[in-house]
């Protein structure tokens, strides 16, 4: 049992979308999570730069006491993931393995990889998928305006449509596409409507969440104690939209009130 919080953070908003699901599965476990809304967006950053970025949010996460640390970003997991892991003794977990290891699970061979620019740049989902995947063939795609449209909360409007409709149609006969950046499930039932009926959309908070959950039970280190789990959030600027973007995503606006600048 390990009563202390556990640590996430994103550039941005986007990895509410996985703190919306950890909470869900987990409903014991206190949690930070850090926006960092002051270097958004981490897309278009070189990989050292994400290094430095990553290596500073985990640093502030440990100062808090977190007992581990889930990268909420694909852009930082693909660059940066396996640097942080050497330099810290915290478990820290992205989001791509426990994605592939879905995959892999569930026999998915033609996939597509929606993504930042950077994390497609690194090539960090297609390496993943085809060390775990025999036979596989991966669509790629870099949608860069995606993260920035949902900071704005323009998830569902005619732009975010056309937007959608524009970067989904070169995706021919995928199984499942993965939405590799934890801003893009903001935009899934538009993303469901381009593409064919049968296509699995995959959300890899849900599927982190589980990772995680896994991990504390293997580990032994879950919360077992009985009172409120409580949510702390700071971000690195509070000149952005997070809060109205956040809100729409949660069962329980309390959920954001204490919203801090770090
Ligand atoms: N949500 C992030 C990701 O998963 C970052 C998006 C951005 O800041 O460009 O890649």
């Amino acid at each position: 049992m390990d009563s202390r919080p556990i640590g996430m953070f994103d550039s941005g908003v986007g990895g509410m979308t996985v703190f919306k699901e950890l909470v869900l599965e987990l409903p014991n476990e206190d949690v930070i999570y850090i926006g960092d809304t002051a270097s958004f967006p981490y897309g278009s950053k070189s990989k050292e730069t994400i290094i430095n970025l990553t290596k500073t949010r985990i640093e502030e996460l440990i100062k808090e006491n977190v007992k581990m640390i889930v990268i909420a970003c694909g852009t930082a997991t693909s660059q940066a993931l396996e640097e942080v892991q050497k330099m810290f003794d915290i478990p820290i977990i992205g989001i791509i393995k426990p994605t592939v290891e879905y995959l892999k699970q569930k026999n998915i061979k033609n996939i597509g990889i929606a993504a930042t620019t950077g994390t497609i740049r690194s090539g960090g989902w297609q390496k993943e998928i085809e060390k775990s995947i025999d036979n596989c063939h991966i669509q790629n795609k870099a949608c860069p305006l995606l993260a920035s449209m949902a900071e704005e909360g323009w998830t569902n409007n005619e732009i975010a449509r056309l937007t959608i409709h524009e970067y989904m149609k070169d995706f021919e006969n995928i199984d499942a596409l993965v939405l590799g950046c934890t801003h893009y499930p903001l935009f899934e039932d538009l993303i469901k409507k381009e593409l064919l009926s049968n296509t699995e959309v995959i959300n890899t908070g849900k599927i982190v969440s589980k990772a995680v959950k896994d991990y504390l039970i293997a580990h032994n280190i879950e919360n077992k104690g009985s009172r409120k789990a409580e949510y702390k959030i700071y971000l690195t600027d509070t000149e952005c939209n997070f809060i109205n973007v956040a809100k729409h995503l949660l069962p329980d606006t309390n959920m954001i009130e204490k919203i801090q600048k770090i």
